[in-house]
Order: structure tokens, then C-alpha cells, then sequence
């Protein structure tokens, strides 16, 4: 069977790279990534490469590489579904039985889905404001939530009353079929008789708006403490969780500053009714890249506010890589005192909130006082390790600029001179760089070797096309904003356009993805590419995100010279007089050219 996609975004989500590969290679910190000794070929220096944050691995020397479950098809010699059960198995997750996937499959428009939405959210609201269905809901929100009812207004609240048929029947005369119901995470499904029922029962409802007003989703929270806590909506032909932020739909309109990310629902609506209106929430699941690439585009300084418990600080620090990594100026929120900010509100008000938010951390403040937390340096050989660790921590940052200002702060905190830390930093540099250029240079050893090319043949007689072509799917592989461009015909790009096989298949299934309601992530690859062209794959990932910087330009030059090939391979096929056109035609560009630049 095929697997859902969801699925196994769940899989590669819920797994940690890092900790999966370290059971069978010995990994080191370096920066934001940790390197060893490859497991796939045998080499003395490392080359090999895992980072966290973006849940892949690569090889600068065989270019192996790919996401979790790649790795685990090399290591363990499995086909690409036996993979992911493996992976499932550790994670704790039931493989989804053959229904699971009717869903996604399921033919029902966005359009229709989202319609159902707003017809359910008004429906849920009418709930909550009837004085005999409501009662509940209202009670526990405005009693003891303490919210007020243009808070419950603002957001529009709702309520589910705990009857199974309400909103199904309410739905039916509206005139949707159960089916549709079903596709929308409205309805589950009755095993018995498969007939339809409210999936929302004895909940009150926090409907999820996209900036666009669109109700893509819902959260139904329990009015005690009985479990789950939160029922959401799952991924459904409008709505895919890593793609959306609680009350993004408010926050955009004041956060050009910056944003304030917490944890849940409640925290996010105290914050909104203390005046916080930048406050927005993952919904129910870890941050992804995903969310980093949404608040960027947003604002440019993020301030993670998330709970205070050991779970919510770990969390916090896994958010500060993945939002730093797109370049956002990231600080991080500590609350003494309470354990979420909805808590810290209530408890001290929102002037001390703001008092908190101008004092938040940079995120390696952050990462400085945690080391300094776990070190007695009053004793000589731990105030030793502990400056030894800040080292590494500042040699990571890239701007010189940066990494001066956290040796002074690093200096004064460990009473040590900045000139002996900016020494030892200095020496983790010079090592770093050695050993990237060192992989640099394997790599172009291994690709002469390899000059026929087994993953993608035709790269033989069309070199240039080639890479191209690979400059052209690294962008479609890294970035969004390209493969939608290209969907929707913006930037007209077709598999003819390809010259290598490969290459032509690669551009087809990411296209493909895209389009499916899952939408596009590159572990989804794995189901229909082999271990070895994975790592292929990844190369063209990884080489073009470092230079990711010039993207547009990159992009369309690359296409360009893929027409230009195709036009030059026309007028060979042509008879005589074709080619003088066309030789003509260039020269006269070329003319041209020289004309403009005198
Ligand atoms: P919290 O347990 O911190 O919930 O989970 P909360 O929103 O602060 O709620 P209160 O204050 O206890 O009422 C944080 C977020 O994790 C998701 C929800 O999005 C929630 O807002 N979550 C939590 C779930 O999706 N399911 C759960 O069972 C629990
Ligand atoms: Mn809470």
C-alpha cells in the first residue's frame, strides 16, 4: 500500500535525526550541524553532516544523503516503506491502516471544505451564545478563563454541546453529505454503520483563521481535565498544520517589529486581550522550518514566550535554532513565577509583561547563562569546560561583528580577559574552515572519479544542460515560493524542458507533490527515488543553499540557459537556411548588446 504523506511527514517530524544517526556514528557539534565519520564510505576526516533543524544529512564525500528515512534504508538495507514502519516503531506511532489516505484522495474541493468551516464556526458560536445549549462553555470561558465577551467575540468562540448529531444534522440541512463532513474533520465516522457524527463533542471551539479569513481549521479544548485536552482538526484538502499560526490573522497587522510565539491557544488570547496583539501559536506541534520561512515574512525579531517547565524550555531552544536559522533576531521569554504566560498575566499583569518582553534575552544570552547554569565555576576545570563550550557557541556565529559582542558579554560573566576567549574562538574557526575545505576538495576529487555518471546517465552528452538543470531543481527543492510560482505558471517550466531523465523525473514528482494535498516535502521523495538518488537529491539541496542568497536571479538565468539549449539543439536540426536564422538572430543580439553597453 501506499503510504499517506502525512504520515510520513508525522514519522520524519517525530524522529530525531541527530539521535537516530548517533546510535550508528559518532557525531560532533559544529555550528549549527554535527559532523563524523560517514557510515556509507570509509574515510579518515569527517565529511559526513547531520543537521537537526532541517532534518537531512549529506556527505560531502559520497553524497549520501537525504532525511531520516534514507538514512535508515542505507544503514539497515530496507525498502523505503519498511523504513518508515522502522522509524514509526521507535516514535511510538501506529502504522495508519489502508482508510487512513481516503481522505487525502478524497476529491473534495478546498473551496467546499472551507465553506463547511465557516458554516460549522457559525454554528459553534450560535452554541455558545444560546443560553440553554451554551451554558458550559460560556461558564467555564468566562468564569474560569476569565475572558471577557468581546474577547470571545473576537476570536469567535465557540461551543460543540456533547450530543453526537448536532452539527451533522445541522450540516445535512445545509447540504453537505457525510462524506464531505468526513474529508473536513467535521464528522468522524461511525465503525459500525459508517454513518457520520460530530467529531467535536463537549468542547469549546477555537476556530483557526488564516490571514486571509479563511477558516482552515479547529482546536476543541475539554472544559476539565479529562484527555486529550485539545481535539484539532487534521490535515484536510485546506489545511496542512505546519502551514498555519493561531491568530496570525490579528498579528499581521502590528507585528512588523516583532511577534511574540507561545506554545497554546489560551496563552495567545490572555496575550491578545492584555494588548499583545503580535502574540501567535504553533498549532498543537513542534516548530517547523515551515513557520520560520511564514514569520519572516512577517517580522524580523521573534520572542519566544513558551512555557516554563523543563518540556517548554527544551522546546524554546529547538524554536530559538529553527527561527535563527532563517535569519530572524530571536530572544528568548524566561516567566518566573508562572508557568505559561496566560498564567503570568493573570497572576502580575500586563505591565510586567511588557517589563519581561524589553528584558528578553538574545537567544545566546540564552545560551549562555544554560552553560553557566550547568557549571560551578568557582572550581578551576569546570569554569575551564564551561568557557570551552561558550567558545564553540560563538565560533557558530558567522558575523564577526556578533561574535565580538557575545566575547565581551562571555568575558565579563566568566570574569576572563576577551582577549584569551577571542583566542581560543579564533582556533575553533581556523579549525572549521580547514576541515570544509578539506571536504571541499575530496568532493571535487570523488566527482572526477566518477565522471560516468550512474544516478543520471544523460548528464554525459549534456553537461551544461545538466547542471542547469540541477541549479533549476535545487531552487524548486529548497523553496516554496519557486514550486508555486512554477504551478501556477508564472514561471512556464515543463518536463520537456529537460534534457536528463533524471532530472526530467525529479522536476515531475516535486511538481506533483506540490500539487497533492499533502503539499510538497522532500522526505516524500524517498517513495519514489532510491537511496542513491536521494543523496542526489540532497546534493542539489545542498548546493544551492549556499547560494540560496542570489535565488531569483539564479533561477530564471538557469532556465534561460536551458532554452537557450533547447533553441541552439532546434537550429541543429534544422536545414541550412534555419541555422543561418538563427545564427543570425544571435548576432544580432549580440550587436545589440555591444550598442547598449557603449
Ligand atoms: P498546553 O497544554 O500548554 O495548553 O498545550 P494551553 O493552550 O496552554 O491550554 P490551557 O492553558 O491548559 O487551557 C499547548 C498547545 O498544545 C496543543 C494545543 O495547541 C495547545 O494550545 N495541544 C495540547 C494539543 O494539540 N493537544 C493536547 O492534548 C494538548
Ligand atoms: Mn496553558
Amino acid at each position: 500500500m501506499r503510504l499517506p504523506e502525512n504520515f510520513i511527514q508525522e514519522v520524519v517530524e517525530r524522529t530525531d535525526i541527530a539521535e537516530l544517526i548517533g546510535h550508528y556514528v559518532t557525531l560532533k557539534r559544529a555550528g549549527a550541524n554535527l559532523v563524523g565519520l560517514c557510515p556509507f564510505h570509509s574515510e579518515k576526516t569527517p565529511s559526513f553532516t547531520v543537521s537537526p533543524s532541517k532534518n537531512m544529512f549529506y556527505c560531502f564525500g559520497c553524497h549520501a544523503g537525504g532525511s531520516a528515512i534514507t538514512f535508515v534504508q542505507k544503514a539497515e538495507n530496507l525498502e523505503f516503506a519498511d523504513a518508515v514502519e522502522f522509524l514509526a516503531n521507535r516514535a511510538g506511532l501506529p502504522m495508519p491502516r489502508e482508510s487512513a489516505d481516503s481522505r487525502r484522495d478524497s476529491g473534495v474541493p478546498r473551496r467546499r471544505v472551507l465553506e463547511m468551516n465557516l458554516e460549522a464556526a457559525r454554528f459553534f458560536r450560535a452554541c455558545l451564545f444560546d443560553p440553554r445549549l451554551g451554558a458550559p462553555g460560556m461558564g467555564y470561558l468566562r468564569d474560569q478563563r476569565g475572558l471577557s465577551e468581546a474577547t470571545i467575540r473576537h476570536f469567535g468562540l465557540g461551543f460543540a454541546p456533547p450530543e453526537f448529531g448536532l452539527l451533522t444534522a445541522h450540516m445535512h440541512r445545509l447540504g453537505y453529505r457525510d462524506e464531505e463532513l468526513q474529508v473536513a474533520f467535521l464528522c468522524g465516522r461511525s465503525k459500525t454503520t459508517g454513518a457520520a457524527y460530530d467529531y467535536f463533542r463537549n468542547r469549546v471551539i477555537f476556530p483557526i483563521i488564516d490571514p486571509s479569513g479563511n477558516v482552515v481549521a479547529f482546536g476543541g479544548r475539554v472544559m476539565d481535565d479529562s484527555k486529550p485536552k485539545y481535539l484539532n482538526t487534521s490535515d484536510t484538502p485546506a489545511f496542512r498544520k505546519s502551514n498555519h499560526l493561531f491568530a496570525l490573522n490579528f498579528a499581521r497587522d502590528c507585528c512588523a517589529e516583532q511577534m511574540i510565539l507561545c506554545e497554546g491557544y489560551m496563552d495567545v488570547i490572555a496575550l491578545h486581550a492584555a494588548g499583545f496583539s503580535n502574540a501567535v501559536a504553533t498549532l498543537g506541534t513542534a516548530i517547523t522550518p515551515n513557520h520560520a520561512r511564514i514569520f519572516a515574512r512577517y517580522t524580523q525579531k521573534v520572542i519566544i514566550s513558551y512555557d516554563s517547565d523543563e518540556a517548554g524550555q527544551n522546546a524554546a531552544k529547538k524554536a530559538m535554532q529553527v527561527l535563527g536559522e532563517v535569519g530572524l533576531d530571536v530572544r528568548v521569554l524566561r516567566l518566573s513565577g508562572a508557568k505559561d504566560p496566560d498564567e503570568f498575566i493573570r497572576k502580575f499583569g500586563a505591565d510586567r509583561f511588557r517589563r519581561a518582553l524589553s528584558e528578553s534575552r538574545t537567544g545566546f544570552e540564552y545560551q549562555l547563562e544554560n552553560v553557566l547554569g550547568r557549571y560551578r565555576l568557582e572550581e578551576g576545570a569546570e569554569k575551564i569546560r564551561a568557557s570551552g563550550e561558550i567558545c564553540r557557541l560563538i565560533a557558530a556565529y558567522p558575523s564577526a561583528v556578533e561574535r565580538e559582542v557575545y566575547l565581551a558579554l562571555a568575558a565579563a560573566r566568566l570574569e576572563l580577559p576577551a582577549e584569551a576567549l577571542r583566542s581560543s574562538v579564533n582556533r575553533i574557526r581556523d579549525k572549521q574552515q580547514a576541515e570544509l575545505r578539506r571536504s571541499r576538495s575530496r568532493e571535487a576529487q570523488a566527482s572526477l572519479k566518477h565522471f560516468g555518471d550512474r544516478i543520471n546517465p544523460g548528464s554525459a552528452q549534456a553537461p551544461r544542460a545538466a547542471s542547469a538543470e540541477e541549479r533549476v531543481l535545487g531552487m524548486l527543492l529548497l523553496f516554496g515560493e519557486y514550486r508555486q510560482a512554477v504551478a501556477k505558471g508564472e514561471i512556464p517550466l515543463l518536463p520537456e524542458d529537460f534534457f536528463t531523465e533524471f532530472h526530467r523525473r525529479v522536476f515531475a514528482e516535486v511538481m506533483r507533490l506540490e500539487e497533492s494535498p499533502a503539499g510538497f516535502r522532500p522526505e516524500l521523495l524517498g517513495e519514489s527515488f532510491g537511496p542513491d538518488e536521494m543523496g542526489r537529491i540532497q546534493k542539489m539541496i545542498v548546493e544551492r543553499q549556499e547560494m540560496a542568497e542570489n535565488g531569483p536571479g539564479v533561477f530564471r538565468s538557469a532556465i534561460e540557459a536551458l532554452r537557450e539549449l533547447h533553441r541552439q539543439k532546434e537550429a541543429q536540426k534544422g536545414d541550412l537556411s534555419a541555422q543561418l536564422a538563427y545564427l543570425r538572430e544571435k548576432k544580432a543580439k549580440l550587436h545589440k548588446r555591444k550598442a547598449d553597453d557603449t
